[in-house]
């Protein structure tokens, strides 16, 4: 049987670790990789661009060294538990050296469209089309792997806030805020207690007059640092509270971790505690 072709879209995080597991499995992949370089999210550019995900110059990972690794490629002995995006990048050339990966990837091609052959009910291939710098290209390819990823485009709910027309100030996303120096001495609101909103909130705390972050409906704080200073995810994410998710009812569940958030921090004396459990 001749070698299937599979077209890869994306060279992020999981477009790198496809690219790997094609060759693996004898695969010929090809990489589309929209941008002039690997990384996806973890790429730090000073300006966002359209079409690009885009994050903040101090953004580090919520997830430890040992559980954001490759299961087959960890990171270095001397890097932290938590891993600013520079160490992310460093790490990910190092992988794609290591597994020689980069000659699979075309930059600056993006893809414009996947569709079925004419014939794909006995071949079941596809024809790719790229806009290779410009250019139009045409492929063929046998399997499609999409890893172009899920947090490109800002999300802005101008809709929810009437006032907003009326407001003479600056506002935007976290996916156009880069860093906390032009916002010395200034009054902030951060909307939203996602993990964007309260490390924008807690970085801009340190220069700016005055830093509100507001929620609608609260959260459950989670802190990345667990019982004696363990990562959370090296402690919970195992076998043994993965079986016991299984065998305890969610109330006794909710109750544990309920008491275990409010001991470090009680939610109802902030005015975060959430209606959900
Ligand atoms: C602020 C933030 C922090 C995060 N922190 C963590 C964390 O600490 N730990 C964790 O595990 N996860 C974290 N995540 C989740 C993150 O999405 C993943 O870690 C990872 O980056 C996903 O990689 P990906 O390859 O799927 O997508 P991306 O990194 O978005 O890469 C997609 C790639 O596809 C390219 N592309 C898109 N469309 C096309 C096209 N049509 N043609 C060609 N190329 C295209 C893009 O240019 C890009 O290079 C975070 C997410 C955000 C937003
Ligand atoms: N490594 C890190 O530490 C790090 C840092 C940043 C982001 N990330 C990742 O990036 C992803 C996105 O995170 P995010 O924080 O940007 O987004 P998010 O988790 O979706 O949080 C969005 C926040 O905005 C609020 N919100 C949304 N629409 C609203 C509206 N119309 N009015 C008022 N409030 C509204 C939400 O409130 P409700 O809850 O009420 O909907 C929520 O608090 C996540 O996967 C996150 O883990 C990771
Ligand atoms: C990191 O944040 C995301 C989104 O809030 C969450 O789903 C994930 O469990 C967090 N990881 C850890 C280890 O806390």
């Amino acid at each position: 049987m001749p070698v299937k072709k599979v077209a890869v879209i994306g060279a992020g995080i999981s477009g790198l670790s496809a690219i790997k597991c094609c060759l693996e499995e004898g695969l010929e992949p090809t990489c589309f990789e929209g941008s002039n370089d690997i990384g996806g999210l973890w790429r730090y550019e000073e300006k966002s661009e359209v079409g690009r995900p885009s994050i903040y110059r101090s953004l580090t990972c919520n997830t430890s060294k040992e559980m954001t690794a490759f299961s087959d490629y960890p990171f270095p002995d001397h890097y932290p538990n938590y891993l600013h995006n520079s160490k992310i990048m460093e790490y990910l050339r190092m992988y794609i050296k290591h597994f020689e990966l980069l000659k699979h990837i075309h930059f600056l091609s993006k893809v414009c469209s996947v569709r079925k052959r004419p014939d794909f009910s006995s071949s079941g291939q596809w024809d790719v089309v790229v806009d290779a710098d410009g250019k139009q290209e045409s492929y063929v390819f046998d399997g499609i792997m999409v890893c172009s990823g899920h947090y490109t485009y800002p999300y802005l709910p101008l809709k929810d806030f009437p006032g907003i027309k009326k407001f003479k100030g600056p506002y935007f996303h976290t996916w156009e805020y880069k860093n906390p120096e032009k916002f010395l001495g200034k009054r902030i609101v951060v909307i939203g207690i996602g993990n964007s909103g309260a490390d924008v909130a807690c970085e801009l705390s340190h220069l700016a007059k005055q830093v509100f972050l507001s929620t609608r409906r609260g959260a459950w704080i989670w802190n990345r640092v667990w019982d004696n200073g363990y990562p959370i995810d090296t402690i919970l994410f195992t076998r043994l509270y993965n079986n016991m998710n299984k065998w305890l009812t969610s109330s006794m569940i909710n109750n544990w971790a309920e008491n275990k958030l409010n001991s470090k921090f009680n939610h109802i004396d902030f005015g975060l505690q959430p209606q959900h459990r």
